[in-house]
């Protein structure tokens, strides 16, 4: 697997680029970064190129792709129609993570929708993303450039850990910004419902539409959820991930009895509570006060305790609100435990 790392501000006729998209048209895979995560990218109208990155990823192939596009022609191709409330939330939040799920035209391979008659589309807010759909001109499926389960790449040194051997080649645009995805939000409803939540908070997209409403199933209801991806085990840091809901003191006295018990224990914490608790090893992800700054750290920190290390990760909990939730809801499901005050 090469590594490419074209030169910054970027150039669209940098030849590095010229080469990806190369690859692109040969139906191989390229990794690249977007303001969200890494992406694995293919060809999004041809069906071996997408078979592809779900080969690399390990990927079941019920779980859709989002495709990235660089122009509205390239959407208007995609999907049959685009309803008023998704051209609005274009005008607003693209280029931008917000993934809108519309009817599909059909113009997509089979396995980007994996049986669905929608499509989830998106354009990335990164220079090079947008080069390199621009250089293959075609829009690229892309889901997040990992193996399977694994914590999404924020650098394309994660995606080389996870990808290298399996993928044709990783454009490096350095680490990525936002840190968690995009929000997806299905637009064939009357009021739209968010899937997933993400970089685009639900109070932002309240600023544009009147109404959002969250998918049930994310509150942990029976339901089975919308976003086929929402029901597999994902983000998993290599040692099983324990999230404390809970006071300060409460943390401190859970990390206690855990240590009493002989148990390695990795710290993840605010720089708040990392203050008060000064233990080692722990990682701290930023202050409870700049979410924005947790949600960029939060997945190189998930993949930096190692098996050997650590025989348990504790976790703090961070507040809900704007990117918060996305934040709760990837640690939710790294979780293989919670563990509550009351
Ligand atoms: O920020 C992001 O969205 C990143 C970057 C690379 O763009 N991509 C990403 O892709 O996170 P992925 O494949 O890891 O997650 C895509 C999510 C999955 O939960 C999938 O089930 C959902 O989007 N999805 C895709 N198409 C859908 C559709 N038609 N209906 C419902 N959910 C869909
Ligand atoms: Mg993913």
């Amino acid at each position: 697997t090469d590594v490419w790392k074209p030169e910054l501000p970027i150039n669209e006729q940098d030849p590095l680029i010229e080469q990806a998209a190369r690859l692109l048209t040969e139906q191989q895979v390229v990794a690249f970064p977007t303001e969200t995560v890494y992406g694995l990218g293919a060809d999004a109208t041809n069906e071996t190129a997408v078979k592809r990155i779900f080969q690399a990823k390990g990927r079941p192939s019920d779980n859709p792709l989002i495709v990235h596009v660089a122009t509205r022609e390239q959407v208007r191709e995609l999907v049959t129609t685009i309803p008023p409330v998704a051209e609005k939330l274009m005008d607003a939040f693209w280029p931008g993570p917000l993934t809108l799920v519309m009817e599909s035209s059909g113009r997509a391979a089979e396995p980007v929708t994996a049986g669905l008659s929608t499509i989830g589309i998106r354009m990335p807010d990164h220079p090079l993303a947008l080069a390199l759909i621009k250089a293959a001109d075609r829009p690229l499926a892309a889901p997040s450039a990992n193996r399977s389960g694994r914590p999404s790449p924020t650098s394309a040194a994660h995606v080389a850990q996870d990808l290298t051997g399996r993928i044709a080649a990783i454009l490096d645009g350095g680490a990525t910004g936002v840190g968690v995805e995009s929000t997806v939000l299905d637009c064939t409803t009357e009021i739209p419902v968010i899937l997933r939540p993400g970089g685009i908070a639900k109070e932002d997209l309240e600023q544009v539409i009147p109404r959002v409403m969250v998918d049930p199933a994310l509150a942990g209801a029976e339901d089975k959820p919308k976003s086929p991806g929402m029901k597999y085990t994902h983000y998993a840091p290599e040692a099983p991930l324990w999230l404390v809901e809970g006071s300060d003191t409460f943390f401190q006295a859970t990390l206690r009895e855990l240590t009493d018990a002989r148990q390695r224990v990795g710290v993840i914490a605010s720089e708040e509570l990392a203050a008060k608790l000064e233990y080692e090893p722990m990682i701290s992800c930023g202050s409870r006060t700049h979410l924005t700054e947790v949600a960029s750290r939060l997945y190189s920190t998930l993949r930096e305790f190692k098996k050997a290390d650590v025989d348990i990760i504790l976790c703090e909990s961070f507040p809900e609100a704007g990117v918060g939730a996305a934040i709760m809801n990837r640690l939710t499901k790294a979780a293989s435990q919670k563990v509550s005050e009351q």
